[in-house]
């Protein structure tokens, strides 16, 4: 089967081109991650490209977005040069039916949380598969930690009744480096009744740096 016949990507490329025709001319719009995000960064370039929108500054959440935003045509800023985000475009792992969600598959999810949050609208792309009736039902949860912690807030995460797993490079030995130099251990729990009331637990644990639920953040999820 090639890569254009494959039902999921079908859907990707579809949610990621409806996300992509709402950016307008003269706004900063964040850039997000993975694969569905990335036919979003695409799909923005080729409108920049032939003129039917101008003047976009994108916010990348990742340097995996960075690198599709220069590759698309898509010129970049930083928050420190901007004092909003009109719209962030990006994936998810998990959406439940409140649009809440986990992120993280991708290791992006601290920087992600900083710009998504921050967009005055935010459009989570997904396939259908990603949509879910209770958080952690099909994906453990990312967490980013620095890594001298490591052992104190695995110990401290099971404490909380999770199963943590340090996440391991594929085709590079050892564990997943973050874009900022940390690890990432994904959690399972056996249910997430809460997770506003997890995320907050999660993040006070010291050496935590973010986890992946994202919480009230989430104005509309585009799915196929
Ligand atoms: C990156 O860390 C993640 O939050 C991604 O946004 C998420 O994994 C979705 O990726 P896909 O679109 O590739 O499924």
């Amino acid at each position: 089967m090639s890569q254009s016949m494959d039902p999921v990507v079908v859907m990707k490329q579809e949610v990621g081109k409806a996300a992509a025709n709402l950016v307008v001319s003269n706004t900063i719009v964040g850039l997000g991650t993975g694969s569905t995000t990335a036919y979003a960064i695409e799909y923005i370039g080729d409108r920049l490209k032939n003129g039917e929108i101008s003047n976009i500054q994108g916010i990348p959440t990742s340097f995996q977005a960075e690198v599709l935003a220069k590759q698309y045509g898509i010129p970049l800023t930083t928050l420190d040069a901007v004092d909003h985000i009109d719209m962030a475009i990006d994936g998810a792992d998990e959406v439940d039916p409140q649009k809440n969600l986990i992120k993280g598959g991708g290791a992006a999810h601290t920087r992600e949380k900083i710009v998504d949050s921050l967009a005055t609208q935010f459009i989570v792309v997904v396939d259908s598969s990603k949509l879910v009736e209770k958080l952690g039902s099909t994906f453990k949860l990312p967490v980013e930690v620095i890594p001298m912690a490591m052992t104190p807030v695995m110990r401290a995460i099971a404490q909380l009744g999770g199963k943590p797993e340090l996440r391991m490079g594929i085709r590079k030995a050892g564990p997943v480096i973050t874009d900022q130099g940390n690890m990432v251990i994904d959690v399972e729990f056996a249910a997430i009744p809460d997770p506003a009331a997890l995320e907050k637990t999660l993040n006070n644990i010291p050496g935590v740096l973010e986890n992946g639920l994202f919480v009230g953040v989430t104005d509309l999820v585009f799915s196929r």
